[in-house]
């Protein structure tokens, strides 16, 4: 009897502890499942692959988007599908800002008073993400973020979030690309005329032996809607920088030129720089040449040679740019990044390197 009721103990701890742990699971996919259901709404516009986080709420990784980079407002939590938004949530709500992950700052958002910056002290756990897409020319104040942010993304190549304004994909069965019809021959798009600066100078210097059209403020019109229609017709395009820095190459090539099909006459960082990213016949550097007339010989030459022009698009049967302008684009890379992210890295002299 006594043995026999020892057993039977025995046997009511197993039920119980048995059930107990059954109901634990069962909340816990309750739980999961009703989290699950509220972030699907948010990602409801998305795309279709956008893996939706599968992890209890309390390992979500909140991303604070400080401010929307130039007053710009985008969809959050809305990724192409080559970014893994499993476990993170975007957010701009500024009330979560002490249980964020990370807070990404735009640097132009908060460089012209301490006051921008996000209130300190912060949690030892957060990463401070400095987003910058403009060139050190044009990001005053720099020493603001000394000893504060843990995270650069930026186009530099060498960010801990390399974010650039466009990058070449290897073509798919279908990815054919024609040539647009070409009448004309050079254009250049130009907003921020600086009768100063080397581009203008050099303009200046190439416009006596060439005929450049030149569109943007005090230039030409050029409807939005235009612009690819319109640029794809030139031959060639100035993909002229407003500024010369490592890996400072914009819009102005991956859009302006080679996503409308027109050869990039560069001028920017170094052909060696420029060869980092696309291929070495897909372009021509200002510095091919030594004066601007010859560089105008050689492109009225081209003119007249087609077989020698078409070279510079041998590199499309392999290969077709992608030049997305869109704020997201940038943003969505940070989840993934801070999961990978070292802790306790902290940049000290920010204008040691962004120069
Ligand atoms: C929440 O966090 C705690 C502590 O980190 C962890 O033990 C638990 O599994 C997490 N998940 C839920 C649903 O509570
Ligand atoms: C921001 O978050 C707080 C705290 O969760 C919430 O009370 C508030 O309604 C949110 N604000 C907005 C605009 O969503
Ligand atoms: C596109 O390229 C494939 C091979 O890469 C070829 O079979 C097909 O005919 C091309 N289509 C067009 C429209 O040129
Ligand atoms: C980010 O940098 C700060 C110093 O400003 C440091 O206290 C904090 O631990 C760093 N965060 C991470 C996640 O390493």
């Amino acid at each position: 009897m006594e043995h026999h009721g020892k057993a039977q103990a025995y046997r009511n701890y197993i039920f119980v502890f048995i059930a107990q742990f059954g109901l634990a699971f069962a909340l816990f996919f309750v739980y999961n499942y009703a989290n699950r259901s509220v972030l699907n709404e948010e990602f409801s516009y998305s795309y279709s692959s956008v893996s939706v986080h599968q992890e209890p709420v309390n390992e979500t990784r909140i991303i604070l988007v400080w401010t929307w980079p130039f007053g710009g407002v985008f969809p959050l939590n809305k990724c192409p599908p080559y970014n893994d938004l499993s476990g993170c949530y975007y957010t701009a709500n500024r009330s979560l800002y002490s249980s964020a992950a990370a807070v990404v700052m735009h640097h132009r958002d908060v460089c012209y008073s301490k006051k921008q910056l996000p209130p300190l002290p912060k949690s030892p756990n957060q990463y401070w993400v400095w987003f910058n897409l403009e060139s050190p020319s044009h990001s005053p104040n720099l020493h603001f973020m000394d000893n504060l942010i843990n995270l650069t993304m930026s186009y530099r190549a060498d960010s801990d979030i390399f974010s650039p304004y466009g990058w070449l994909e290897p073509n798919q069965p279908g990815d054919n690309f024609t040539m647009p019809q070409k009448t004309k021959l050079v254009a250049w798009v130009v907003s921020n005329w600086n009768p100063s600066s080397k581009r203008v100078r050099y303009y200046e210097e190439i416009k006596k032996f060439l005929s450049v059209d030149v569109y943007g403020r005090q230039h030409l019109g050029l409807p939005r809607t235009e612009h690819a229609k319109i640029l794809s017709q030139y031959k060639f395009y100035f993909a002229f920088e407003n500024s010369i820095h490592e890996d400072y190459i914009t819009e102005k090539l991956w859009k302006n030129a080679l996503s409308s099909g027109c050869v990039p006459i560069v001028l920017g960082p170094s052909r060696q720089n420029y060869e980092r990213f696309i291929p070495k016949d897909s372009f021509i550097h200002v510095e091919d040449f030594s004066t601007a007339e010859q560089l105008a010989k050689h492109i009225l030459k081209l003119d007249k040679d087609e077989k020698a022009y078409q070279q510079y698009f041998s590199w499309r049967s392999r290969l077709h740019p992608f030049a997305d302008t869109n704020w997201q684009t940038h943003y969505c890379r940070v989840c993934k990044a801070i999961k990978e992210a070292p802790t306790n890295k902290v940049i000290g002299k920010l204008g040691a390197w962004y120069r």
